[in-house]
C-alpha cells in the first residue's frame, strides 16, 4: 500500500508535466477550453464564474493549507481551535461554492441538447474524476469536521512535502482516515489528466487580457461609399 504514496505522485508529475510539454509542441492550436458559450449562455454566465472562483479559493486553501507547516503558524500564534475554524468556514464556504457551481455545470451539460453533443467521451471522464475530487474533499473534510477536525497538517501535507526533496515520508499516509486517501489519490490523478483534457485552459488563464489595447467593434454603416447592406441571397440583376 506504501508504494501507492510514492509510485501514484511521481507518476502523476510526470504526467502532468511531460504531458503538458508535449501538448505544446503537438497541439499548440487545439490548446483550448472547448467553450460551449455559442449553444448556451445563461445558466454559463451564472455558474461558470461561480464554479471558478469556488475552485480557486480552494485552490489557495490547498496551498496554505498543505505548504505552510503547522510549525509556522504556530510560531506566529495561531492555535490548533482557531486554525481550525478557519479553514472549516473558508475551505467549507469554497468547497460549497465549487459543488454549487459544478452542479449546475453538469445540469446544463446534460440538459442542453447541444451542449450535450459536443461533450466527448474525454469530457466525461474528466468531469467524472474532477467531481470524485471535489466531492471527496468536502465529504473528508465534513465527516472529520467536530472538536478540531482532522489535523492533515500533521500527516497528509508533510507527506505531500517530502515527495519535493525526493524522501517520501509514506509513513505519514498509514493513520490517515479513507476518505482524506482516496481523495488524494483521485486530486492526484485528475492532476495528471490535466495536459489530455480541456482542464489544460487552466495553464492560459487570460492575464493578457488586462493589457491588452481595447478591441473596437463597429456596427457597419449602411448607405455609406463603399459599404453595402447586409440582404441575405441572391442579387437581382439591375
Ligand atoms: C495531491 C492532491 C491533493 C491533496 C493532497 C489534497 C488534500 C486535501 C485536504 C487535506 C483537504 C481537507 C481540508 C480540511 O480537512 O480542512 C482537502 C479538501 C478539499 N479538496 Fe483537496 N487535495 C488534493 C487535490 C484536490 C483537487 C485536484 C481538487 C479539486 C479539483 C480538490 C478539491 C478539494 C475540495 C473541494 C475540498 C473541500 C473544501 C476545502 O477544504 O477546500 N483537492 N484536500
Amino acid at each position: 500500500m506504501s508504494t501507492v504514496w510514492t509510485v501514484l505522485p511521481y507518476l502523476a508529475a510526470l504526467a502532468l508535466v511531460g504531458g503538458t510539454v508535449w501538448r505544446w509542441r503537438y497541439d499548440k492550436f487545439g490548446w483550448t477550453t472547448r467553450s460551449s458559450e455559442l449553444y448556451e449562455s445563461r445558466l454559463l454566465r451564472l455558474a461558470s464564474p461561480v464554479f471558478h472562483y469556488g475552485i480557486l479559493f480552494v485552490f489557495v486553501g490547498h496551498i496554505v493549507g498543505l505548504f505552510v507547516p503547522d510549525s509556522w503558524t504556530s510560531a506566529l500564534g495561531i492555535g490548533e481551535h482557531p486554525y481550525h475554524l478557519l479553514s472549516l468556514y473558508g475551505g467549507t464556504a469554497a468547497g460549497a461554492l465549487t459543488v454549487l457551481g459544478i452542479a449546475v455545470l453538469l445540469y446544463r451539460r446534460r440538459t442542453n441538447g447541444p451542449v450535450f453533443r459536443a461533450t466527448t467521451a474525454n469530457d466525461k471522464v474528466m468531469y467524472l474524476v474532477l467531481t470524485a475530487a471535489i466531492v471527496l474533499g468536502m465529504w473528508a473534510k465534513l465527516a472529520h469536521s467536530s472538536g478540531n477536525g482532522y489535523n492533515y497538517r500533521l500527516t497528509i501535507a508533510p507527506w505531500l512535502r517530502s515527495l519535493f526533496t525526493f524522501q517520501p515520508d509514506t509513513a505519514l499516509m498509514a493513520g490517515v482516515p479513507v476518505l482524506y486517501q482516496v481523495h488524494v489519490v483521485v486530486g492526484l490523478v485528475l492532476l495528471a489528466l490535466v495536459p489530455y483534457t480541456r482542464l489544460i485552459h487552466i495553464f492560459s488563464a487570460p492575464i493578457h487580457y488586462l493589457f491588452r489595447p481595447y478591441i473596437v467593434y463597429r456596427s457597419r454603416d449602411v448607405g455609406r461609399p463603399g459599404t453595402r447592406d447586409d440582404r441575405r441571397g441572391w442579387e437581382r440583376v439591375p
